[in-house]
């Protein structure tokens, strides 16, 4: 599996969306970074509002014209990764913890496109990834004992045998879900415990999904097209060792 040229494909595709003039919000992770890499070669008159240290770091060393997220002007487009997708388009972020600046990116924008490589592409969320949870170090162990009450197994991050410190100075806490049949009622019970700052599930806010694959990329505009994808990709033959 090819993971880093399937998110190249996509993160190309969607830099294409950016023209002259566009206030754009971008998130952070290594497909963004792709993200970033393209638009610095397009070059398109854009301002760009980024959510990470790390994206902020990579767009200044690219040229890119960055700008804080005033409260005058919405965002004409967001861009961001994703660890998990789900056909409603609902979505688990924050693997890398940037997902509370994320969040009001993507709220403050008319349009969220989300870019990913086809493996981030779930039946249901909380598969493969915890929810991430940015809490308040002041209450970090209240904070855990009452997502544990919600039902999860909340385990803290850590860095170098420390916790793992967000851009904004708070701790992040990886809730394991057994079962996440409803995103919006998680997300909103998870962010009213005491301590939450906000947490990585994104209900209702992408408009569309670009997945990079083997062929190249394709544009999920809605569940149909999403389930469509999933249904094409397990028919696809396996490559043996012969081809
Ligand atoms: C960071 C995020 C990222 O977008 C998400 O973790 C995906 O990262 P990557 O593109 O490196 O797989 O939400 O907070």
């Amino acid at each position: 599996m090819d993971v880093e040229s399937w998110k190249t494909a996509a993160a190309d595709e969607a830099a294409k969306l950016v023209r002259d003039g566009m206030l754009v919000g971008l998130g952070s992770g290594t497909t963004v970074a792709k993200v970033i890499a393209a638009l610095s070669r397009l070059n398109p008159n854009a301002t760009y509002v980024v959510a990470s240290s790390s994206s902020e770091k990579l767009a200044k060393d690219l040229g890119l014209k960055l700008s804080p997220l005033d409260g005058d002007r919405s965002l004409d487009i967001t861009i961001d990764g994703a660890d998990e997708v789900d056909p409603n388009f609902d979505l688990i972020k924050g693997h890398g913890g940037a997902h509370t600046r994320e969040k009001i990116i993507a709220q403050a924008a008319k349009m969220v496109v989300i870019v990913v490589d086809r493996t981030k592409l779930v039946r249901r969320l909380g598969k493969i990834f915890p929810v991430p949870v940015e809490v308040l170090p002041f209450a970090k162990d209240y904070t855990m004992k009452r997502l544990a009450e919600l039902g999860s197994r909340p385990v803290l991050k850590t860095k170098d045998n420390a916790p793992f410190v967000t851009d904004n100075g708070n701790y992040l806490v990886e809730a394991w879900f057994p079962k996440i049949t409803n995103a919006a009622k998680l997300e909103q019970k998870i962010n009213g415990l005491p301590g939450v700052i906000d947490n990585g599930l994104f209900a209702g806010l992408a408009d569309l999904v670009y997945v990079g694959h083997e062929r190249g990329c394709t544009v999920l505009r809605d569940k149909r097209s999403f389930l469509k994808f999933l249904r094409a990709q397990s028919e696809q033959p396996t490559k043996t060792k012969k081809d």
